[in-house]
């Protein structure tokens, strides 16, 4: 970039900030509502939606009634949802058999979100941490997340997720080669359309706890943290590594998680590879704003907005928030 020497008082940078009109004139980035992807918690538990504690306005749904809360974010230009499960401890074993019975929880609301709106995007996570009882994304083997075992499984649940019709498989279980195992076996079973957005560069960050809670993740025992697969969190270069393997293996878009605090890593990520690419502003995160905001420390509506432009201007394509039925108001009143 070229520094322009222009100086004071010629050069007020003033002058443009000054009214509404030249602000929105020279504004270099916006928001719309195909910036938002909205992650949702299914269970079929209860027969009505309960709000997780950690999560405040969150809510698990059984399926009928989450198509109830889609109607008006999709009236308003929701573009995709993301699906999880949270499943029973009844359900759960170490293999995490029940992601792989036929008609379970996720199957069924892929297709009954596919029959109630056609034309919205369904991504399903590929990752067994909902259903094991040990509560990590793959299987264990001499008290190590076995990486080849868990690729087998792995690809076996994107299978099933392609075969119930979700649009994009969202691996995020950061085991090696698992976009490369599951684009071939996609395209011998012929589903050469369906799409991979690899959670590329998954930190091991404390900002999943609230989600823990919300999908029924019990405390993890041994090993008793997700070190040996998700990423260190003071590495970038080691995440355009990944990034770069993903892509290579046929990932479609990658995802850059958590959110926020990594935003450097979605600027460096987007520069080098020009991919669709995608931000979650995790559960941590909700849940730091929410206290802020019940304590009247932030303004509800400016902190959302904000962090979403943020977003934007590091290079965010989309953003996974479970902010989204508030934006998608927001944006709706603000036109
Ligand atoms: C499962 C998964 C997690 C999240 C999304 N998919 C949790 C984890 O890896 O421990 C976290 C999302 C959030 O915190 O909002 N692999």
């Amino acid at each position: 970039m070229k520094l322009v020497k222009r100086k004071f008082p010629k050069t007020r940078l003033r002058r443009t900030r000054m009214k509404s009109f030249s602000r929105k004139m020279v504004s270099e980035n916006n928001l719309t509502a195909n910036d938002v992807i909205w992650p949702v918690f299914l269970t079929e538990e209860n027969k009505s939606k309960t709000e997780i504690k950690a999560l405040p306005s969150v809510y698990r749904y059984p399926i009928e009634l989450l198509l109830k809360d889609l109607e008006q974010p999709i009236a308003q230009g929701l573009n995709a949802v993301a699906l999880f499960p949270h499943i029973t401890d009844d359900k759960k074993d170490e293999e995490g058999s029940y992601a792989f019975s036929p008609n379970n929880l996720i199957f069924k609301a892929v297709k009954r979100i596919k029959q109630e709106y056609p034309n919205i995007g369904v991504i399903c996570d590929v990752a067994l941490d909902p259903y094991t009882t040990h509560a990590h994304d793959g299987i264990i083997r001499n008290n190590e997340v076995d990486n080849d075992k868990s690729l087998e499984k792995l690809v076996e649940q994107a299978l099933l997720l392609a075969d119930a019709g979700a649009d994009i498989l969202a691996p995020s279980d950061m085991m090696d080669g698992r976009v490369g195992r599951i684009r071939t076996s996609l395209e011998k079973k012929e589903y050469h359309n369906t799409m991979i957005m690899s959670y590329a560069a998954k930190y091991a960050s404390s900002l999943y706890g609230p989600f823990r809670e919300a999908v029924n993740a019990g405390i993890l025992v041994k090993p008793k943290n997700k070190k040996s697969y998700q990423m260190d969190i003071s590495n970038i270069h080691e995440a355009m590594h990944e990034i770069s393997m993903d892509i290579n293996e046929g990932a479609d878009m990658i995802m850059i998680k958590p959110g926020l605090p990594y935003l450097d890593v979605i600027s460096r990520a987007k520069e080098l590879f020009s991919i669709p690419t995608f931000a979650y502003q995790v559960s941590g995160e909700y849940s730091m704003i929410m206290s802020a905001v019940y304590n009247n420390h932030i303004k509800e509506s400016d902190i959302i907005i904000e962090t979403m432009l943020c977003f934007k201007r590091a290079g965010a394509n989309g953003i996974f928030t479970y902010f989204a039925p508030k934006i998608l108001n927001l944006l709706s009143k603000n036109n």
